[in-house]
């Protein structure tokens, strides 16, 4: 499996790199005794793309620990998203949701990781070289998942609706989305196509969590610590790859499309669950709002706007 794994890893490259950046985030996560979120099969994909060799893989082997922009605070910040996320869509599970969508899924394994009820299907949507590397890592590991898994290739910019309806998602039954790191690298007009494209396959009963960055100005951002730690020490240059656009007051197009919204902050979350994440200066964090919706019977047209 290994050299398998190898060969599919080399065509994982641009923003499907930073899959492996949070991969390695949710290993390092798992090593710590007060881990947010265990997720034991991250570390085996950093393991196996071979441009990743010096990259820790727990907490123990980051020199300056939570001092360290990239492994220590970044790091943090993924295991937090991924508890809420995690949280978030166990919740929806148990409200009712059989179907399961991951968009941007990336190296997710909640497919393997979590306990879904039985009945659940989880899709998974994203590049191909990032799926088949994924699938060759957990074909080598016999992972088996805990709940039926589909994934497929499309590009989020365009149209993929049909390639799920497809592969067996029913609109007509509620469904819980997740597009969890995705959004930034999306223009503007296909994070708003994405919103409508969840809106039109969501049955009542549905939920949406997702993430955004609000007010992100790139140029004025570039010497941030963890942007240039992540630049300079793994050459993955994240403000080339966010989308330049200003982004859309997406929460707002939710909400009057009859979603309940809640706009949470990492640092919010932080401190009502006692994690060790906090403000700091010239902070690439500070933008990062997760928010959770919910499509209920009945509709709710006041909008809930993103906190500048
Ligand atoms: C930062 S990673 C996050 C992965 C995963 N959601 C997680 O949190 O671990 C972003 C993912 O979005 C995917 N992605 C970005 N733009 C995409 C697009 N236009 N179509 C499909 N996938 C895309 C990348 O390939 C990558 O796997």
């Amino acid at each position: 499996m290994a050299d398998t794994a190898r060969e599919d890893s080399t065509r994982v490259a641009g923003v499907g790199r930073t899959a492996l950046l949070v991969a390695a985030a949710r290993a390092i996560e798992t090593s710590r005794p007060d881990a947010p979120a265990r997720d034991e099969y991250a570390e085996h994909f950093v393991r196996a793309a071979p441009g990743c060799a010096d990259w820790p893989l727990r907490f123990d082997q980051v020199p300056d620990g939570d001092a360290d922009p990239l492994w220590g605070r970044l790091a943090r910040f993924f295991g937090l998203r991924t508890r809420v996320f995690d949280g978030f869509l166990l919740g929806a599970a148990a409200d009712g949701c059989r179907q399961v969508v991951v968009l941007g899924a990336g190296l997710d394994t909640r497919a393997y990781r979590l306990p879904w009820p039985d009945g659940t299907t989880v899709f998974e949507i994203d590049q191909e070289p990032v799926l088949t590397f994924k699938q060759s890592v957990l074909n080598g590991l016999g992972a088996v998942p805990r709940a039926s898994r589909v994934a497929l290739t499309a590009d989020l910019r365009r149209d993929w609706a049909g390639a799920l309806t497809g592969a067996g998602l029913d609109p007509t039954r509620p469904t819980a989305w997740l597009a969890e790191g995705l959004v930034p690298y999306l223009p503007p007009a296909a994070e708003l196509e994405l919103l409508a494209t969840v809106d039109a396959h969501s049955a009542a009963g549905s939920a949406f969590g997702y993430e955004v960055k609000s007010g992100v100005r790139p140029a004025e951002q570039r010497g941030f610590p963890i942007y240039a730690a992540v630049r300079e020490r793994l050459g993955i240059d994240l403000l080339a790859l966010f989308d330049a656009g200003p982004r859309p007051d997406s929460v707002a197009d939710l909400g009057a499309r009859g979603w309940r919204t809640t706009v949470h902050t990492p640092f919010g979350v932080a401190v009502r669950d006692g994690a060790g994440l906090r403000p700091a200066s010239d902070d690439a964090l500070a933008a990062n709002r997760w928010i959770l919706a919910v499509r209920s019977a009945g509709a709710n047209t006041a909008p809930v706007h993103v906190p500048a």
